[in-house]
């Protein structure tokens, strides 16, 4: 019989998961924050890639997990459901509603036993972590909006080698759309720049570094990615001072030419490059932020091959994971090869054909998971107009 908790439910497959959520409007505009109880069905991939880079990170061991804005809870159900790493998970949310639903849904599942559900503020939940409650292997942050104010106590929660994962959907002020938005939220100044989503990630990652190093902890980014409306960044924490200082090495300055495309790079104890060495024009930059790698190699080939393992469960995260491994995450930035034909007065090449051509000529160069048009490479604006060149009296 249908639970009748005041509003409508309907009943849902998500992954392994069965569970109730909010009927959902037909239309495909429908905001998720009006439901009774927030859920996004759009946001399948965010939990996949959780999911998988759980049971990729932590294979082998047995954690404790804080789901600490769940929502439905479906997260934290997939997360019991699909990989053996759970030994236990705290689903919390803030609205009383939220938490009957996660019980109910908890229950269906029978999982219960292996489900801590709170009603508290993320932040006092994650707080107590260290005296009240232990910390936790795997802290979650997935909010309607910006992840900025569960940050600093989501790293408290987090143990030694611990990991946080956290979701920013406000991408107008990530991607220079609002900068004063980001600069009160994140401290950071954004980018209006052909790679601006890069950016954001960047800005991201680097608010949750800067965010640990504050209290004597180093958290190092493992695995980012943008998608649809969102982007995620997932970073391992360690405590130390040394290394927290160590790891402030990685937070610096992007500049970028919009008269000759040049990308640069700042430390954080330098002035941003504003004046473009290779053109002598003017640069906007963004920071500070993490210049370092934002992904592992490793680690995001090791997810794609468990996605690949059980594609009617991860179907709609595959192409992006697939980008991911795809990319050299040691490069900073891309170029979009629509508006490279445009500055050079020529036809848009094909980026992977651009990316194969630039290997030729001895530079580095890869696509990007966040740009289908995008192509990241250490090639001199000259060297790109060569290739181009070179691709148009071959085709
Ligand atoms: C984007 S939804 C979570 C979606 C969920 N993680 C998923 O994957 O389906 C954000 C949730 O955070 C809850 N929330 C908002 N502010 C909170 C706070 N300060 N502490 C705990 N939960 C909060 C909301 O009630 C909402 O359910
Ligand atoms: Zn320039």
């Amino acid at each position: 019989m249908m639970p009748e908790p005041g509003y409508e439910l309907e009943l849902r497959r998500e992954g392994r998961a069965v569970f109730y959520s909010p009927k959902i409007p037909e239309r495909k505009d429908f905001a998720p924050t009006s439901l009774p109880v927030f859920f996004n069905p759009f946001s399948k991939p965010n939990r996949d890639i959780t999911v998988l880079f759980l049971a990729a990170w932590f294979e082998g061991f047995k954690i404790r997990a804080c789901d600490a804005l769940a929502g439905v809870g479906v997260r934290s159900i997939r997360m019991l459901l699909e990989t053996d790493v759970i030994r236990e998970v705290t689903v919390n949310d803030v609205s009383p509603r939220a938490c009957e639903l996660i019980k109910l849904n908890m229950k269906m599942n029978k999982l219960e036993e292996l489900a801590e559900v709170t009603c508290m503020d993320a932040n006092k939940l994650l707080a107590e972590c260290g005296m009240e409650r232990p910390r936790y292997h795997y802290v979650d942050i997935d909010p309607a909006g910006s992840p900025a104010p569960f940050i600093e106590n989501g790293v408290r929660g987090c143990r030694r080698g611990g990991v946080i994962g956290a979701t920013a959907t406000d991408m107008p002020a990530l991607v220079g759309a609002k900068p004063q938005s980001c600069l009160r939220k994140y401290d950071a100044k954004p980018l209006r720049a052909p790679f601006s989503k890069e950016v954001a990630l960047r800005i991201l990652a680097g608010f949750i570094v800067r965010s640990a190093a504050r209290l004597g902890i180093a958290a190092k980014p493992i695995l980012s990615f943008s998608k649809d409306h969102y982007i995620r960044v997932f970073a391992v924490v360690e405590r130390g001072k040394r290394l927290a200082n160590e790891i402030l090495g990685s937070i610096g300055w992007i500049s970028y030419c919009p008269s000759c495309l040049a990308i640069r790079v700042a430390g954080r104890f330098d002035s941003p490059i504003t004046i473009c060495e290779s053109c002598g024009g003017r640069m906007d930059y963004a920071g500070p932020a993490w210049v370092g790698e934002l992904t592992s190699q490793d680690l995001v080939e090791r997810i794609y091959q468990k996605a690949l393992g059980s594609p009617e469960l991860y179907q709609e995260s595959l192409k992006l994971l697939d980008g991911l491994r795809r990319e050299d995450h040691g490069l900073l930035g891309y170029h979009q090869v629509n508006y490279l034909a445009k500055i050079f007065g020529s036809s848009p090449a094909k980026p992977s054909m651009l990316v194969e051509k630039l290997r030729e000529l001895g530079y580095r160069a890869s696509t990007t998971h966040i740009d289908p048009s995008g192509v990241k490479t250490d090639a001199p604006i000259e060297a790109l107009r060569s290739a181009f060149e070179e691709l148009k009296i071959k085709s």
